[in-house]
């Protein structure tokens, strides 16, 4: 009787215990959530309900074939048809229930997820509006955003305000937000326009560039903030200063803090996924569309050019009493915004090759070389960050993680050391060093898994012509090439 009775306590204090862990996230003093104030929680967006509806970028192209062609071929127009995005997602709502699709629709297509349209994984049945992502009316009907009231006091997930227009006992007037001061006829008929400051600042990308943990906010993805607590913020060289133009005015704005002009600026939201716009760009030739896979190659060129250009490199040899004992490598970022990398920094991977050969060749030292299998070994020196739960175990999966085991993450303007010791036959008078710093968007067996989980209406050797997941194309960002003394 007595011993019935413990384990009946036993089971309160751990039923209670149980409890109170799983609404320990929702309930969180330090991370409060306005229900009301948000109705798409996790998602973070806000919508000024009415009856005036969005309008597809066709719609548009009419009158902006200029920004269309721009903007069609961009990592922003793949956001939600993105195979690798589609993958995850369709495993997040496996692992979390459809809640969570709202979180990440909220980013990937805002108007899909706001309509109820998207249910879940897949494009089928999906209108053309919702299959744009990031598309022309989403950015140019945002009105307001709320980064002071988000649970994070931050901006996160989303935290903008959607104004497609108004509506007035006359009827429905479209409204279309940018950075000009109207003209007299802006619109064409079509819209009325308000010039908006907001388009003209970082907080417009903001909302959507910090990606937090849909319940724990934990900022995964924090592109804006590291922008932000940078010099780029301080000099008043914005997110569009440098992926809203070509890659030669990029340069300018990073080495010069200069501002482009108006009539630099472009619709390419070009930044460092040249894998998404490359296997688009085969889709896009299988689909008969040459144009439109011109438009994506030369996004692909872009993004490898922008990698090329983000970061420098030096070596210095170290020598104790006399004899080569280190090698020191300094990587510097150069020209990226914010950290290098960013945002995704526990998917891509970006580390040190280094190869110490002999006179005659003979490689006598390497680090970070690839494994056979495609993987990195795990000495490489990578400056990504390692996710996790809440118990120091490696992981990906955005619902999952809620802390970095490690972040080597290069700040902007900023630099890393790693240093080698180095072991080399005593007679060697002297070692040839090549040092490549390496960029790939994922772990080969990451990318492996994400395509696996794909859901079976995008059938990806249909629509891409892929049998199987080729290896993962690799950027050398930058290659150093030394001859240095074994001794002083
Ligand atoms: C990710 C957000 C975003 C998307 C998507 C987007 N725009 Fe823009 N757009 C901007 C910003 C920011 C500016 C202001 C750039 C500046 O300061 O010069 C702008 C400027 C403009 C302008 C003013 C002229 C110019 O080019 O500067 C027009 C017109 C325009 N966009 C139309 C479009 C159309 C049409 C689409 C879709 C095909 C589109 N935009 C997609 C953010 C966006
Ligand atoms: C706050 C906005 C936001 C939310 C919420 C969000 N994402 Fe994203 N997502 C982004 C941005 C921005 C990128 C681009 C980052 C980059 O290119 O490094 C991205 C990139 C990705 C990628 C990589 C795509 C590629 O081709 O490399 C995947 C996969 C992805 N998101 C899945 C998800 C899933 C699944 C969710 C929901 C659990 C989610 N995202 C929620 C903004 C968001
Ligand atoms: C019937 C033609 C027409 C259509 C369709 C049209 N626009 Fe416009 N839009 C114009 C004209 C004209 C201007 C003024 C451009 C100028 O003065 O150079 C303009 C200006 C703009 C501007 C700049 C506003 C500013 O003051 O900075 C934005 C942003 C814009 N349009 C977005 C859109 C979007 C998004 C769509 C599709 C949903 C769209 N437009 C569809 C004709 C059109
Ligand atoms: C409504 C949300 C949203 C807004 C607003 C937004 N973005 Fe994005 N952006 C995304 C998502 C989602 C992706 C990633 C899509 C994917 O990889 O599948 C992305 C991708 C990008 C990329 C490509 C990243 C890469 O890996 O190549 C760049 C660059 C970018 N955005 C810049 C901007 C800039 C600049 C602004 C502001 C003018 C902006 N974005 C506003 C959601 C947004
Ligand atoms: C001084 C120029 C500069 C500014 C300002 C800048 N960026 Fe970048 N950005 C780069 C360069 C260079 C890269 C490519 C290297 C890298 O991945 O960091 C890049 C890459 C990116 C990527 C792709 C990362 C990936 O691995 O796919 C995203 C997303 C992005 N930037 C978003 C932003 C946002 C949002 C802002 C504003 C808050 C911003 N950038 C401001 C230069 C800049």
């Amino acid at each position: 009787m007595q011993r019935r009775h413990l384990v009946l306590v036993v089971t309160i204090l751990a039923l209670s215990i149980a409890g109170l862990l799983g609404s320990a996230f929702a309930d969180s003093p330090v991370f409060e959530v306005d229900r009301e104030f948000y109705p798409y929680y996790p998602s973070l967006m806000k919508w000024n309900k009415s009856n005036v509806p969005f309008n597809e970028p066709k719609r548009c192209s009419g009158c902006h074939s200029k920004q269309y062609r721009e903007w069609n071929g961009s990592v922003h127009s793949l956001a939600l048809k993105d195979p690798i995005y589609q993958g995850e997602l369709n495993k997040g709502v496996k692992a979390v229930g459809h809640d969570i699709a709202r979180q990440c629709e909220g980013c990937h297509s805002p108007v899909g997820m706001m309509t109820g349209e998207i249910k879940g994984a897949g494009n089928a049945g999906l209108s053309n509006m919702a299959l744009a992502g990031v598309s022309c009316d989403v950015c140019h009907s945002i009105s307001g955003v709320t980064h002071c009231q988000t649970p994070s006091k931050e901006p996160e997930n989303g935290s903008f305000i959607l104004t497609p227009g108004v509506e007035t006992k006359d009827g429905q007037t479209l409204i279309k937000r940018g950075p000009y001061k109207p003209s007299e006829n802006c619109g064409g008929g079509f819209h009325k326009c308000d010039v908006s400051p907001l388009h003209q600042k970082a907080d417009l990308c903001a909302s959507c560039h910090q990606v937090y943990h849909y319940d724990a906010h934990f900022p995964i993805e924090a592109s804006y903030l590291e922008w932000k607590h940078g010099p780029y913020a301080q000099k008043n060289i914005l997110c569009q200063d440098c992926h809203m133009v070509d890659v030669e005015t990029f340069k300018r704005s990073a080495d010069q803090f200069v501002k482009p002009k108006r009539e630099e600026h472009h619709h390419y939201f070009s930044g460092a996924n040249y894998l998404l716009t490359y296997l688009a760009a085969g889709a896009a030739t299988k689909a008969g569309d040459e144009k439109l896979a011109k438009s994506l190659m030369q996004q692909y060129e872009m993004a490898v050019e922008r990698l090329k250009s983000a970061a420098d490199m030096e070596l210095f040899p170290i020598y104790h009493d006399g004899k080569l004992d280190e090698l020191r490598v300094r990587v510097k970022n150069i020209r990226a915004g914010h950290n290098l990398p960013t945002s995704l920094t526990n998917v891509r991977q970006m580390w040190l090759e280094v190869v110490a050969r002999d006179e005659t060749g003979k490689v006598v030292m390497t680090s970070g070389t690839l494994n056979p299998d495609g993987s990195l070994p795990d000495t490489a020196r990578n400056f990504n960050s390692d996710g996790m739960g809440n118990d120091f175990h490696f992981a990906i999966d955005p619902w999952v993680v809620t802390a970095f085991a490690k972040h080597e993450t290069i700040p902007p303007r900023g630099y890393k050391d790693v240093f080698y010791g180095i072991h080399f036959p005593a007679e060697l008078k002297k070692l040839n060093l090549e040092v490549k710093l390496r960029f790939r968007q994922a772990d080969q067996k990451v990318a492996e898994a994400l395509l696996g989980a794909v859901p079976k209406d995008i059938d990806l050797e249909q629509i891409y012509g892929l049998k199987e997941v080729p290896a993962l194309p690799v950027v050398d960002m930058v290659v150093k090439q030394a001859t240095i003394n074994t001794s002083m």
